[in-house]
């Protein structure tokens, strides 16, 4: 068997597995690859996508950089779809408005197997971008979904299996803008003053090229680059006027987290989350920024003088990295190999003020419409659905269990039209050998009721210092959820170090999310409905290098 037919072979037997077991998503799985346009479907916007290799100069002097690059053609629809950044290897930022519907012809001219996921997006599972869907060179995929999300800020990318990690690092990923009738009864900055702040970190080495690592110790914390980059661009600078801007930050990077705050000591205000525009502003003394997640930032400029300038910084914070890790960086050990630390402070970007405009429009004090989920919302409020968040040598899991496509728990299947209660916690248990066993009959018999009384076990362990040792690999992981956004619910801040002061006012949990970063020793509950399509939805940790080592699962929407 070809290497192309052997992966054939094992999404298909996985796609059939699948229908055995769940004869609900037959319709959905019918012909799982989609090479056509559905005629049915009548398309607003068009756009033939196309991953391919590029020559980009990143760097200001020598040879250009060799990247992997989404280009994207307009076929039908209104010409500000496609808003290119020049000479950036990210894709074009792609704007859509609430209720569009959108088909996208994808193909693949690259020499691996690759596949586009919306991420943020609220869109059927067969144009999710599930790694099942991946195609090889020379095929094409059809995308065809209907733009559900309110306005925000949203991220599309790779979802490859195993090679996700590598080809957004190599530069496969891209902002998507939604806007509805809601954002526009705000007055809010538009045009030139509403600017991406795409982040993200990089290595290069010999001859410019982009260096990334597998090795073992680096995937399992983590691939950090020493260089950051906002756009596409080393040393960010933006010449900017004296006006209220509009900046959506996302975080591209794969393991990188950053703390945003202005150099100058003034405060960041949130206008947006993952999900969209908040209910009104928020202000904080920084914000932190995991990998996936996204934040609009209102900076209004008005008052600077001509010529002065502004850095966006990431400022220093600990208690990310596994123990070990923080302590050899400490002793200078993350300098040797000449890293840039995941918490150590630097600049992202500088704004420089250049032109002095008249008037600038206001922060409005309320921004739009919001419905508040609370417990009362959910039907399973004292049943949580489990994530729970566990590392053993080699192997970041959720819920004990790796990345399968054609496996769901039976608490991993939720009813259409339900909204959730969900329980993302570190899961200390380790298993070492025949625990396993252990671990999988309680899941079997009982997954949720094996889940609470291990973590009690564990709360009994800590208070008698056992704890400890399983806490070694403890490290901060970003979850993340496809399909619908979910709220925050609440965080259970009781077990955390004391690092955590150094990253607790930086969370804005008010408003519609996708991804939400869970410190070590913090729970965290949200609230997430299920609703509009039926199918599989992943969710993994956005540690992009966590995911690829199959820190991911999925639910069974039926
Ligand atoms: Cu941005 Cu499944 O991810
Ligand atoms: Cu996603
Ligand atoms: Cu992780």
């Amino acid at each position: 068997m070809t290497l192309l037919n052997r992966r054939r072979f094992i999404q298909q037997s996985a796609v059939s597995a699948a229908i055995a077991s769940f004869p609900s998503l037959l319709l959905a799985k019918k012909g799982s690859i989609k090479t056509a346009a559905t005629p049915g479907f009548k398309a607003d916007v068009e756009i033939e996508f196309t991953a391919h290799t590029a020559q980009i100069a990143i760097l200001a002097a020598g040879p250009a950089t060799q990247v992997q690059k989404y280009s994207a053609r307009l076929i039908k629809g209104p010409q500000q779809t496609l808003q290119q950044i020049a000479d950036s290897f990210l894709g074009p930022v792609l704007n859509f408005q609430q209720g569009q519907k959108v088909r996208v012809f994808f193909k693949n001219t690259l020499n691996q197997p690759s596949i586009i996921h919306w991420h943020g997006l609220h869109v059927p599972q067969r144009s999710d971008g599930h790694p099942m869907y991946s195609i090889e060179h020379g095929e094409q995929f059809v995308y065809e979904f209907e733009v559900m999300n309110r306005a925000g800020s949203s991220f599309y990318h790779s979802h490859s299996h195993n090679l996700t990690a590598e080809q957004v690092y190599r530069g496969l990923a891209g902002l998507i803008i939604v806007t509805d009738s809601d954002e526009q009864k705000l007055d809010l900055p538009s045009g030139e003053f509403d600017m991406p702040l795409v982040i993200q970190d990089r290595s290069f080495g010999d001859n410019n090229q982009l260096q990334y690592v597998r090795m073992m110790h680096q995937r399992m914390e983590g691939f950090l680059g020493d260089s950051i980059l906002v756009n596409g661009k080393l040393n960010a600078e933006f010449n900017v006027k004296s006006s209220a801007y509009r900046f959506r930050a996302l975080n591209g990077s794969n393991s990188r987290i950053y703390k945003l705050g202005w150099e100058d000591g003034t405060p960041l205000t949130a206008i947006g989350t993952d999900g969209g525009l908040l209910p009104k502003p928020e202000t904080r003394p920084y914000i932190m920024l995991a990998p996936g997640e996204r934040v609009d930032l209102w900076l209004d400029f008005s008052g600077r003088a001509v010529g002065s300038k502004l850095v966006m910084n990431s400022l220093p914070f600990a208690g990310t990295q596994p123990k070990m890790t923080e302590r050899m960086n400490g002793k200078g050990m993350g300098m040797m190999h000449k890293r840039l630390a995941q918490g150590v402070e630097f600049a992202v970007a500088t704004f420089k003020v250049t032109e002095k405009v008249s008037d600038s429009i206001k922060l409005p004090e309320v921004l739009v419409p919001f419905q508040r989920l609370s417990q009362t919302d959910v039907d399973n409020a004292d049943k949580p659905i489990p994530i729970g968040i566990s590392m053993k040598p080699m192997r970041p899991l959720l819920n004990r269990k790796s990345f399968a496509m054609d496996k769901v728990l039976e608490f991993e299947r939720v009813a259409l039209g339900t909204i959730k209660k969900i329980r993302i916690f570190h899961d200390h248990e380790m298993p070492a050998g025949g625990g396993m066993k252990h671990t999988a009959k309680v899941e079997a018999e009982n997954p949720m009721r094996g889940m609470r009384m291990k973590r009690s076990m564990d709360e009994a362990g800590q208070e008698h210092g056992k704890g400890r040792k399983m806490g070694m690999m403890d490290m901060a992981h970003p979850i993340h959820l496809h399909g619908q956004q979910f709220q925050v619910l609440r965080r259970v801040t009781s077990m955390v170090k004391s690092d955590y002061a150094s990253v607790k006012h930086g969370f804005i949990d008010s408003g519609w999310k996708d991804t939400v970063l869970v410190m070590p020793g913090e729970e965290v509950e949200i609230i997430k409905p299920f609703q509009d399509y039926k199918g599989l939805f992943l969710y993994h940790c956005h540690n992009l290098e966590h995911e690829d080592l199959g820190m991911m699962r999925q639910f069974l929407v039926e």
